[in-house]
């Protein structure tokens, strides 16, 4: 199926509702519910500047983090959206300590899809007006339908994923989805309140000249990560490469997405397993990245491959450009 451009996201759903296997229409609701929930932050995310939301909820999340006002907002907005609309059988976020078990009451509407989510990504970001964003990753539960759902729905690895996506809330809002069949990227209309198919099947350039990196973090990495910067800064080639951080996930997947370029939050002396958890920030964006002709990688394996453990667990992660991430595990299996 051709994306045609200008297509609004509610047409294009209807439209490639066909396109899934097994399709009930089920999957098509669940993204539209995204798609309101995604409109409803982004109106309070554009006026954060304007009312007394931004700043510190006074509470800290199950990571000990500190919760922004707008996290517990999006948080809130993203669940009950999907839970009122009762089309998933539960969802788990990174600002919730434990999994929400969903109970249809419409006997004949059991639903087989659990969400995970990042409701408000870069959220150190919100108080100095720099782009935001969620995080969403899809899965089919794997006990029964009609049965409560178990921490065993949860805990799939990445390529089990049926859908994935992000919004950013940038000079523009996009949402960004891939539901296993390329990348698609739509644009709002703030004025009309409707997406438009703006960046049909988005791939990441094969090789880029951006890399993305807290380096102030530099003397904990590891030493192939380390090597592997200095490579990037070397005058060679196509080299020094642009060294580009937002501090936003989603905001610097998309611009590498768009130009070119590599990721990394990789583990150091300090944090062991990394920063970013493995089921709302890293398998979405691994899933949209391989969709995008790119990869990633939590060292040596392949993110989408790891069976994970625990709700908010944290790993490595490196993704990108396919050639930059290639050379990177050149790197790293240097000291392997
Ligand atoms: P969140 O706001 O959901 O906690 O995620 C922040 C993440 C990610 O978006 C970003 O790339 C990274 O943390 C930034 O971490 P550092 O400030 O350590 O570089
Ligand atoms: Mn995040
Ligand atoms: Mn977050």
């Amino acid at each position: 199926m051709v994306p045609k451009r200008n297509q609004t996201l509610g047409e294009f759903i209807i439209e490639n509702q066909n396109s899934f296997q097994y399709s009930s229409g089920e999957l098509s609701k669940l993204i539209n519910a995204i798609r309101l929930a995604a409109k409803v932050v982004n109106h309070e995310v554009n006026k954060a500047g304007l009312v007394d939301i931004i700043g510190l909820a006074g509470d800290t999340n199950i990571q000990g983090e500190n919760q922004q006002k707008l996290d517990v907002f999006a948080n809130e907005k993203f669940i009950q959206t999907l839970t009122n609309r009762e089309i998933v059988c539960g969802i788990a976020s990174e600002e919730e300590d434990s999994f929400v078990s969903i109970n249809s009451h419409d006997e004949n509407h059991q639903n087989k899809y659990i969400v995970l989510i990042d409701p408000l990504d870069g959220s150190s970001n919100i108080d100095v007006n720099v782009s935001v964003g969620t995080i969403f990753s899809v899965y089919r539960r794997v006990t029964p339908v009609g049965t409560p759902v178990t921490l065993e729905d949860f805990l799939q690895p990445g390529h089990k994923q049926v859908a994935a996506g992000y919004v950013v809330y940038g000079t523009s809002t996009m949402l960004v989805y891939t539901t296993g069949d390329g990348v698609n990227g739509f644009t709002l209309n703030p004025a009309l309140g409707t997406f438009y198919l703006s960046h049909p099947n988005m791939q990441f350039p094969e090789e880029g000249t951006i890399y993305s990196v807290n380096e102030g973090n530099y003397v904990h990495f590891h030493p192939g990560v380390k090597d592997y910067i200095k490579y990037c800064q070397m005058e060679e080639e196509n080299r020094p490469y642009t060294s580009r951080y937002i501090g936003s996930l989603v905001s610097d997947f998309h611009r590498n997405m768009i130009k070119g370029g590599i990721y990394m939050y990789p583990k150091s002396s300090v944090t062991q397993s990394g920063k970013l958890r493995l089921l709302y920030e890293c398998n979405p964006m691994a899933f949209l990245a391989e969709q995008a002709n790119g990869l990633a990688i939590g060292g040596k394996n392949r993110i989408l491959d790891i069976e994970p453990t625990e709700l908010h667990q944290r790993v490595p992660f490196f993704c990108g450009s396919r050639k930059m991430v290639e050379k990177l595990q050149e790197f790293l299996a240097k000291y392997q």
